[in-house]
Parts: structure tokens; sequence; C-alpha cells
């Protein structure tokens, strides 16, 4: 669990506070997105967890612990940190930067190399290809891959991204927000996790923190979010086409019924984003199913309700 409380950065000198009097928690295992326009503390927010800022007030809890009291470089060990483009130390070998934090913490040699493998492959770099290479030896996305393995490498209970997928487009992107997602799920990590792209938040965020000049504006679901923006700022932030963001959440499948339709079926994995896109481009007003079956377009605008 990560919990902050009244927590507020103000950098000397400046006029109003980076982050001001931010209360959140992210409860045990599950994930929170944080998001807003540049300059608004995400990043700011995020160091202030691992103290590599110090708050001017409020407190930081680490399932239940005051980060405060605890010594920093201590605390940073257990705290996993992914920052854009995975700032890999550029002289040493993917094995070497991920290899960081097991061996600050002391452990054996044998112990160290087994787990650097196992992170590695769960990232889908397989070692005997990726472990001896330089970080400048990779592409942009790779980078990132390594930068997460690395941030898992020491098993911390808590992680915090910062842009993690900046650096891969859209398409890997997505699949590579699928594989992470699904291992820190798997894991039970408690994630903090700074993004510029709404859709992104959406799918990484079990809840969805929206800061606005330093403050916290709303914190929901992100089904919620996209429905119940909670005032102008927000909405706008979100996108006029929220709404269609939101249809991206729900599986076709629960709209499953059993009209005609013609054509190729739409993968099992789709969701009723993904089947409005094939009823526009095929001009119909239904699309089949894998697996049987059919969505309307009467049954997506039920569904979109709010
Ligand atoms: N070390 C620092 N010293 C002084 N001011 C800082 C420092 N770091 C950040 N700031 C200021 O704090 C505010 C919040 O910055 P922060 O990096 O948290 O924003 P952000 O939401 O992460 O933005 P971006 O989306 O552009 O990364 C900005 O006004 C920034 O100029
Ligand atoms: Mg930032």
């Amino acid at each position: 669990m990560i919990r902050l409380e009244g927590l507020s950065k103000a950098w000397p000198g400046a006029a109003a506070p980076a982050v001001a009097d931010i209360t959140l928690e992210v409860p045990e295992g599950t994930s929170c997105a944080l998001i807003g326009p540049s300059g608004s503390g995400k990043t700011t927010t995020l160091r202030l967890v691992n103290r590599l800022v110090e708050p001017s007030a409020g407190r930081v809890l680490i399932a239940g612990q005051d980060a405060l009291r605890q010594d920093p470089v201590q605390l940073r060990r257990h705290i996993g940190y992914v920052i854009q483009e995975g700032g890999l130390f550029p002289h040493r070998s993917v094995a070497e930067n991920v290899a960081t934090v097991p061996r600050l913490l002391g452990w054996a040699e044998a112990r160290i190399q087994a787990r650097v493998a196992e992170v590695l492959e769960m990232m889908g770099l397989p070692p005997g290809q990726f472990a001896a290479r330089r970080p400048h030896q990779l592409s942009g996305g790779e980078r990132q891959r390594v930068g997460v393995a690395r941030a898992l490498a020491g098993d911390p209970p808590v992680l915090l991204m910062d842009e993690p997928f900046g650096a891969v487009d859209p398409v890997r992107r997505r699949q590579l927000q699928d594989e992470v997602l699904k291992l820190l799920r798997q894991l039970r990590k408690t994630v903090l996790v700074v993004t510029h792209d709404v859709a992104e938040a959406m799918r990484l965020g079990d809840a969805v923190a929206v800061l606005r000049d330093g403050r916290l504006v709303q914190h929901a679901p992100p089904e919620a979010l996209l429905a119940h923006p909670a005032n102008g700022f927000v909405a706008g932030f979100l996108g006029s086409d929220r709404a269609l963001t939101r249809l991206g959440l729900f599986p076709a499948k629960a709209a499953r019924g059993e009209a005609a339709a013609a054509g190729p079926p739409l993968p099992a994995e789709a969701t009723l984003r993904d089947a409005l896109a094939e009823m526009l481009a095929r001009g119909t007003r239904a699309v089949p199913l894998a697996g049987g079956g059919a969505v309307t377009l009467e049954a997506v605008l039920d569904l979109a309700a709010v």
C-alpha cells in the first residue's frame, strides 16, 4: 500500500507549490495512474515517494511505515523506479544494469545471475540474445523493457514508473502495456505510474488520479472518470473522444447477441470500441464475434449509456 497524506512540495523561490496537499491511497496489489498537463507535479509526486525529493509538508506511508523515518537509501532498494527511456547505465551491459539492486542488497552471485535471467525472460528479452548488450545496442522499446526488468529485479513490493513506454510506437506500446500489466497483477505489485497518454492511463490504472497545478482534482476508476469527469478541466484533459476511450474499456463480447451479421468475426479480445470501428469501416450495423453471435450498434449504444 502507498498512502500520501497532505503531501506538498514547494521548490525554493517558486511562486506556487509543485505538489499541493495531495492525499491519495494506492491499495496493496493495485495500480494508480497519475495524469495531468506538463508541469502539474506528476514526476515530483513520484520522487516524493522514494525520497529523491523531500516534502515541504505531509507524509508518505509505504505498507503503513512512514517513509520519512526510514533511511532513504534503504527505502529506495525496496521501491522499483522506472524512468523515461529506462535511465540505464550506458557503459554497463543489460545484465549488469538489471543486477544493480540485487547487488546492492548483497545477494550471492549465483542468485543474482538466476534472477537477472528470470526477469529478462519475464520481460520478453531472452538473456542469450540481450544480456551482454549495451543500452545503445537496443531499440527504445527494448531499453524500456530493460528499465522495467531492472526495477523488478530486487522484487520490490512497490513500483514507481514515469512514462515507462514513452519511446514505444502505438502498436508495440499496447502490447507492452498488456504484458507488463499482466505481470504486475500476477506479482501483486503496488504501482504508481505516470503517463501523458489518457488511453494508457485507463489501461494501466485500476484507478486514475488527475493532477492540475500540483493539486489532485479527481481520483476515480477509469470507467467512472470517463463517464463522470468532475469538472470542465478534467473533461477537457480526457478529450472530446472520452466516450470512445470509455468504449475501449469494455469487451465486445459483453454485448454479444443473436443478430445476423456477415464478414470476418472480431477477435475474442476486441473491445466495444473495436466493434464500433469495424461497423464504421464496413458500413454495417452489426459485426460477428469470434465464438458465435454478433454485436449490434444498438447493443453498443445501450452499454455506452451512462
Ligand atoms: N529540481 C527542481 N527545482 C525546481 N523546480 C522544479 C524541480 N523539479 C521540478 N520543478 C518544477 O516543479 C513543477 C512540477 O514539475 P514536474 O516535473 O513534477 O511536472 P510533471 O507533471 O512531471 O511534468 P511533465 O509532464 O512535463 O513531465 C514544474 O513547475 C517544474 O518546473
Ligand atoms: Mg514528469
